[in-house]
């Protein structure tokens, strides 16, 4: 469940000493996070070993007093546990020879569901704030240059050698995976430290012009898009799903239109089964699954449903699929 971080490179030792006490460092306590990512814990001096608790489970001892290991971490622990949608609580023991020294514990919340409001009693993790940036500067470069922060390497990018896990699903957007994270995030901007200069249509028409104007032009605009809401579908980095969508397509669609899994969609008949909304093939795209997107175009089109393929009755919709 836990892996510890490996060293690939060789990390020039460097000079502050940490007088810190035993602190899980992120997720700090009583804050939400949007993924399960890292667990950062700052051990406190002289401690050799800690163990980790996540949701009741918990870990071995971890030795943290390997020369090796202190050269490159001194008292840093970087796990990558998966933590649970919802709330999550971690327990941490810090020992010194055997013997325990120190425990904390925080709780936290997972949000999964990117369309529902932040949960309500805990506040957002903000990591780029001068306090907080204060126990990393030494060994992670805090201060970058607006080449640093696209430098094509994995290796060398500032943003990266923190940031790769939300680089690691399947579906990754170009400029993400091309580590130019400068063409979206700032050194510095009104709402803080590396933030995003732009988000939604804004930023997308800095890249994709054409395609949004083209939706935006379709005489029947779906209302998010119409909107410019792009992020609230679709994420700028990576996700398990194509197009980056934030969630599987029907999830995603009934996220907001809850109504229409009740059996009673495309056919009303009272025999027969429903219609099916989803299934391993769509049949006018065979190597697409079966999804709302089968029948409806995301984004808009020339009839109030926005079918697919500028379609707009109804009965044209069912011949794409049902040809006699
Ligand atoms: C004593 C040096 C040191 C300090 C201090 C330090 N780190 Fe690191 N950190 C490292 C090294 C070494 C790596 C591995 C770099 C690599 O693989 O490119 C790393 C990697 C990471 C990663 C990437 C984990 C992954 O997904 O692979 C995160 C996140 C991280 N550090 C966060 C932090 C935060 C937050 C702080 C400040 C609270 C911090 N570190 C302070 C040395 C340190
Ligand atoms: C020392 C490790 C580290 C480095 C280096 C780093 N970040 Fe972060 N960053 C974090 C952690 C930890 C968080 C909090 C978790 C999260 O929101 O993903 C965070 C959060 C953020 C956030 C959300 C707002 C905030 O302040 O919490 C943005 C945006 C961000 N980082 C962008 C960047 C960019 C762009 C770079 C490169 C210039 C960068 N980060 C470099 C560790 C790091
Ligand atoms: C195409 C534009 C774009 C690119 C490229 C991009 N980002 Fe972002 N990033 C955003 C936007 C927009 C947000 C605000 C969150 C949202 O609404 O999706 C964001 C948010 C973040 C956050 C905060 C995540 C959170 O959960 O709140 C981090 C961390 C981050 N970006 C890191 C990076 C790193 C590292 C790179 C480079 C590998 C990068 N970004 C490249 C647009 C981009
Ligand atoms: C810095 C330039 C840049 C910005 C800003 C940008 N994109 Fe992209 N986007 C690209 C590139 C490059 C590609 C990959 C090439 C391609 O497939 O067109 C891409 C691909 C995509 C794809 C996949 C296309 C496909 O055919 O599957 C989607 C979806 C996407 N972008 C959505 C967005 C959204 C939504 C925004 C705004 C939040 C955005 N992009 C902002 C450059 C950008
Ligand atoms: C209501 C959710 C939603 C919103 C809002 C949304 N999209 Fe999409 N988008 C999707 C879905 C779903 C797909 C995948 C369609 C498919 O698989 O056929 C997609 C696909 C795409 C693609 C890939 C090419 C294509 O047409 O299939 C691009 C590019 C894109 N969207 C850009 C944007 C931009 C730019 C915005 C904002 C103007 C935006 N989207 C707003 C749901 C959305
Ligand atoms: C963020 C919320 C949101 C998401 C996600 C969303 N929609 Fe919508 N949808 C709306 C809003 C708002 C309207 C406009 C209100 C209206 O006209 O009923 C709308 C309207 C529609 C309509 C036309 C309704 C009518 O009666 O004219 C269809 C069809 C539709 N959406 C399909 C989808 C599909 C398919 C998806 C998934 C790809 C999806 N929606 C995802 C919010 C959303
Ligand atoms: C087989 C084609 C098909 C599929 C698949 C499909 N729809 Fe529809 N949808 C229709 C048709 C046809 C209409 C027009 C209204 C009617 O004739 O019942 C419609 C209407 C709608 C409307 C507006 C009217 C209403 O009932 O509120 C929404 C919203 C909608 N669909 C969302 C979705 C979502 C979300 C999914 C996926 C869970 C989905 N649809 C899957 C064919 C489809
Ligand atoms: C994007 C493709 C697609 C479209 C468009 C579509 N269907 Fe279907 N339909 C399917 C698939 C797939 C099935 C399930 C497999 C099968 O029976 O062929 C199905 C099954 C059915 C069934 C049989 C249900 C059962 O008992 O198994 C009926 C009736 C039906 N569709 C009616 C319609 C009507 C009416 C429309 C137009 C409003 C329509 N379909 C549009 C793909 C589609």
């Amino acid at each position: 469940m836990f892996r510890i971080l490996i060293l690939t490179t060789v990390v020039t030792l460097c000079c502050v000493s940490f007088a810190a006490a035993l602190e899980v460092f992120y997720p700090a306590d009583g804050t939400y996070i949007n993924r399960s990512e890292v667990l950062v814990i700052k051990a406190g001096e002289g401690v050799d070993g800690l163990v980790v608790e996540l949701n009741g489970e918990s870990s071995d001892l971890i030795d943290i007093s390997g020369e090796q290991y202190r050269a490159a971490f001194q008292d840093m622990l970087i796990l990558r546990p998966e933590f649970d949608p919802g709330k999550n609580q971690i327990k941490v023991r810090a020992y010194k020879h055997g013997e325990k020294v120190a425990e904390t514990e925080v709780k936290f919340f997972l949000r999964t569901d990117q369309l529902a409001p932040p949960p309500e009693g805990y506040r957002r993790f903000l990591m780029h704030v001068p306090e907080k940036e204060a126990a990393c500067v030494a060994c992670h470069n805090l201060n970058p240059t607006e080449a640093d922060i696209s430098n094509p390497s994995p290796q060398k990018n500032p943003c990266v050698t923190c940031h790769r896990g939300l680089l690691r699903p399947k579906w990754t957007h170009g400029p993400a995976g091309a580590f130019e994270c400068g063409a979206c995030h700032d050194l510095q901007n009104e709402k803080g430290r590396f933030r995003e200069r732009k988000i939604n249509a804004d930023l997308c028409t800095e890249c994709h012009q054409d395609i949004v104007e083209k939706y935006m032009q379709a005489e029947f605009v779906h209302g998010p898009v119409e909107a410019g809401l792009c992020n609230t579908c679709h994420d700028s980095h990576a996700t398990p799903y194509r197009s980056q969508l934030v969630a599987e397509t029907n999830q995603l669609c009934l996220g907001c239109h809850e109504t229409i899994d009740d059996g009673i969609h495309v056919v009303r008949g009272v025999t027969g089964r429903p219609h099916p909304l989803s299934g391993p093939k769509d049949p006018n795209r065979p190597k697409r699954k079966f999804s709302c997107v089968s029948c409806h175009n995301p984004h808009g089109g020339k009839g109030r449903y926005y079918f697919v393929d500028g379609i707009k009755g109804r009965f044209a919709l069912c011949q794409k699929c049902h040809r006699k």
